[in-house]
C-alpha cells in the first residue's frame, strides 16, 4: 500500500525524522486557514500517489494566506498523470541550501534491502541513475543489522557527503531505517532531503509503501487506506477475502488458484481474437475452498461489473471437489436470483468431475453452459461476450 505524502510525513514525525509542519486541506478556504496558522511562507502541495507533482504544477510556494488560497484553487482538481487532486498539504516553507536523495527499499532480485543515496539531489532519481550512476551510492543493507549509525556513516561517505554533513545526515538515515523496519515498509524514499540555510537536515518529501503481508502486525495501518479511491468492486472483493483485479475486457473470469486463473486469462485473450477482440474483464481467484458462499461472493463481484458480458468459471477440483464447486455455483445462482443476468460458461475438471457436471446438468440453469475443456470454455465465453 502506497501512502500519501502527508501520511508519510506523519510517520516520519513519529520516528523523529526531522520534518516541517504540515496541515491537510480539502478546500481553498481550509488552505487559507492552514497558511494563517502556520504563518510565513508556506508550500501548497498536491496529495496524489504519483511522482512529478512539482513539474505538473502541483507544488506551489505561497508568501501570504491570499497566495496560498489562490494556489489551492489552481491545484485542487488538477489532473496529475490521471490522478485528480482532491486534497493538498500546506507545509511550512523551507529555505533550501542543498537537496539530497535517500531511499531504502526491498531488493527482490537480491533477496535483500538496498539503500540508494545521493549527495546530488534536485534531479529525478531515475534520470540520475542512468546518466550519473556514480553519483548514486547503492548499498546493500543487512536485514538483521539494518542501518545503525556506523552503516549510516558509511552510506553518507560513499554517497560523497562532505565530512561536516556526514555527521548531520547519518542520524537521519538511521531514523528513516527505523521507519522502514518499524512499519514493515517496502519503500521509504525522501526526495528531497535538504540542508536548510539554517543548517538543518529536513525531509521535505516522503514516499512510503507498506507491506500488506505484514498488515496483521499493524492493525493501525488499515486507517491509512484510501477507501474512497479504491474501485468499489475491488473493495467488495477485498472485504470478502477474494483476490480480484479489474481489467478492461468483457469476459469475467473466476478460477481457483492463481496459476489456473492466469492461464485462463491467456486462453480467453487468445480465444477472444476470433470473436472481435474480446478480452478478460478481470482476474478473480476464489482460492482453494470454493464453497457456495465464496462462489456467490465471486459471482456477485463479477456480475457487478457493467463491462462484463459473459463469465467463464474455470475450476480444477482438488481438495474441494467438483461436486462441491457445482453445488456452490447452483447455490450461488440461487442466492443471486434475478441479479444474475449474464451467461456463465463452466468448465470443471479434477476430483469428482462427473458428479460435478451431473449436478449442473440436473440444475439446468438457463444461464449456465457446460464446457468440456478449457479451450472450449474460453471460446464459448468469448463468443457470448462478443454478441
Ligand atoms: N516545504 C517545502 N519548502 C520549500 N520547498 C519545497 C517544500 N516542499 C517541496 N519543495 C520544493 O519543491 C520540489 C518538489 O517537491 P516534492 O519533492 O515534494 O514534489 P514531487 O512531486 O516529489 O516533485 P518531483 O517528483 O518533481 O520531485 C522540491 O524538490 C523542493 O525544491
Ligand atoms: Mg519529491
Amino acid at each position: 500500500m502506497d501512502l500519501y505524502e502527508y501520511q508519510a510525513r506523519d510517520l516520519f514525525e513519529r520516528y523523529e525524522v526531522p520534518v516541517l509542519p504540515g496541515i491537510v486541506a480539502d478546500t481553498p478556504e481550509e488552505v487559507r486557514a492552514a497558511a494563517e496558522k502556520l504563518g510565513g511562507v508556506v508550500v501548497v502541495k498536491a496529495q496524489v500517489k504519483v511522482g512529478g507533482r512539482g513539474k505538473a504544477g502541483g507544488v506551489k510556494v505561497a508568501k501570504t494566506p491570499d497566495d496560498a488560497e489562490a494556489a489551492a484553487r489552481d491545484i485542487l482538481g488538477l489532473d496529475i498523470k490521471g490522478h485528480t487532486v482532491k486534497r493538498v498539504m500546506v507545509a511550512g516553507g523551507a529555505r533550501i541550501a542543498q537537496e539530497f536523495y535517500f531511499s531504502v527499499l526491498l531488493d527482490r532480485a537480491n533477496r535483500s534491502y538496498l539503500s540508494l543515496t545521493s549527495f546530488e539531489g534536485g534531479m529525478e532519481i531515475e534520470i540520475l541513475a542512468v546518466e550519473r550512476p556514480d553519483a548514486l551510492a547503492r548499498i546493500e543493507v543487512n536485514p538483521i543489522k539494518g542501518i545503525d549509525l556506523e552503516t549510516a556513516t558509511a552510506i553518507a561517505r560513499q554517497a560523497n557527503f562532505p565530512d561536516d554533513l556526514v555527521d548531520k545526515v547519518a542520524p537521519v538515515f538511521v531514523k528513516l531505517w527505523n521507519v522502514y523496519k518499524g512499519e514493515d515498509a517496502t519503500l521509504v524514499e525522501v526526495n528531497p532531503l535538504v540542508l536548510t540555510e539554517e543548517g538543518d537536515i529536513v525531509a521535505l518529501d516522503g514516499k512510503v509503501s507498506l507491506d500488506e503481508n505484514a498488515g496483521f502486525r499493524h492493525p493501525e495501518h488499515e486507517a491509512l487506506e484510501d477507501k474512497d479511491a479504491a474501485d468499489p468492486l475491488e473493495a467488495k472483493a477485498k472485504a470478502n477475502d477474494l483476490n480480484y483485479v479489474k481489467l478492461d475486457g468483457e469476459v469475467g473470469i473466476i478460477g481457483n488458484g492463481a496459476g489456473l486463473v492466469m492461464s485462463t486469462l491467456d486462453v480467453v485473450a487468445y480465444a477472444g481474437e476470433k470473436h472481435g477482440g474480446v478480452k478478460p474483464a478481470n482476474f478473480l481467484d476464489i482460492g482453494g475452498g470454493a464453497s457456495a458462499e465464496v462462489m456467490a461472493n465471486g459471482l456477485d463481484v463479477i456480475l457487478g461489473d457493467a463491462q462484463v458480458k459473459s463469465v467463464f468459471v474455470n475450476v480444477f477440483g482438488g481438495i474441494t471437489a467438483c461436486d462441491a464447486v457445482a453445488n456452490g455455483i447452483v447455490a450461488a445462482l440461487g442466492i443471486l436470483g434475478d441479479s444474475a443476468t449474464k451467461p456463465l460458461v463452466v468448465r470443471l475438471d479434477g476430483n469428482k468431475v462427473d458428479e460435478g457436471r451431473k449436478i449442473l446438468e440436473d440444475a439446468a440453469h438457463p444461464l449456465v453452459t457446460l464446457a468440456l475443456s478449457m479451450d472450449e470454455g474460453a471460446d464459448k465465453a468469448a463468443e457470448l461476450a462478443s454478441k
